[in-house]
């Protein structure tokens, strides 16, 4: 298993008005999961039940308040749903690709450079990108550098948090076919977070979902979409006019 998860509660605490008192609300309910190697696993569930916040618990971005998460992989990345925001405007594509290296690895500029220049090959971006500005390239294009930046390390697990929710269409269907072939060829595990039912369908080999700081359903893909057990589940299926 790539990564393991018992009994996860995570809570966040805000101070009240005019109080030295915590108001401390509990979002994550005690999940239990795990996602093995090679397999993307969507997540999903309406807007504020804890997607986002189970994905930066799992990479200690904020304290879990009890229970266990076990990683068992190579430099666990997040790749956003805002491909904008999460590229530095100011800094060049090669900058960006290189930080982690410069950071991270003793590599010389020039195998720094090589590397940038073959993940943008990876992401099927052509290597003049590297000399471009964020503002520079089309939505699609920058979700395809936030990819590329998540795996210049050589990461075997990503969390996806709405990836392509942010780009139309057409281009949504390109970077989930990237995401498709970038899983086989470099043996990625992914955690996919969406609110879209057909595209967890489509990308997703089993599928969790999460209402009120639960799961109240997982499973292979096909078992959850064919023949839904919780009352909920039925009603999203429903709700997004999908019946297999
Ligand atoms: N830093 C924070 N402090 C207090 N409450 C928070 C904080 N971040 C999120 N929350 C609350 O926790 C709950 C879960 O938020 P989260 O962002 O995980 O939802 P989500 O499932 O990712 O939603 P969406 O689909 O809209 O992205 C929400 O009720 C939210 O208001
Ligand atoms: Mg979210």
């Amino acid at each position: 298993m790539i990564l393991t998860v018992k009994d996860l509660h995570v809570s966040y605490k805000n101070r009240k008005k005019n109080s030295l008192k915590y108001d401390e609300k509990e979002v994550l309910k005690g999940l239990e999961f795990s996602i093995d190697e090679n397999e993307i696993v969507g997540l999903v569930g309406e807007s504020g039940c804890g997607k986002s916040t189970l994905a930066k618990a799992l990479l200690g971005l904020i304290k879990s308040k009890s229970g266990e998460i076990n990683l068992n992989c190579k430099h666990p990345q997040m790749v956003f749903q805002d491909p904008y925001s999460s590229l530095n405007p100011k800094k060049r594509i090669s900058f960006i690709l290189e930080e982690p290296l410069k950071n991270l690895t003793d590599m010389t500029s020039e195998e720094r450079r090589k590397k940038a220049e073959w993940i943008l090959g990876e992401v099927g971006l052509d290597k003049e990108y590297l000399d471009r500005y964020p503002s520079e390239l089309s939505g699609g294009q920058r979700q395809r550098v936030c990819i590329a930046q998540s795996m210049i390390l050589g990461s075997d697990f990503l969390i996806m948090d709405e990836p392509v929710s942010a780009l139309d269409v057409t281009i949504q269907a390109q970077v989930l076919e990237l995401i498709r072939e970038l899983k086989i060829k470099h043996k990625l595990s992914i955690l996919f977070i969406s609110h879209d039912l057909r595209v967890v369908y489509s990308l997703c080999d089993k599928v969790m979902i999460l209402k009120d700081g639960l799961i109240v359903e997982q499973g292979d893909r096909d078992k959850i979409y064919r023949n839904p057990q919780h009352e909920y589940t039925k009603k999203l299926l429903k709700s997004a006019g999908i019946t297999i």
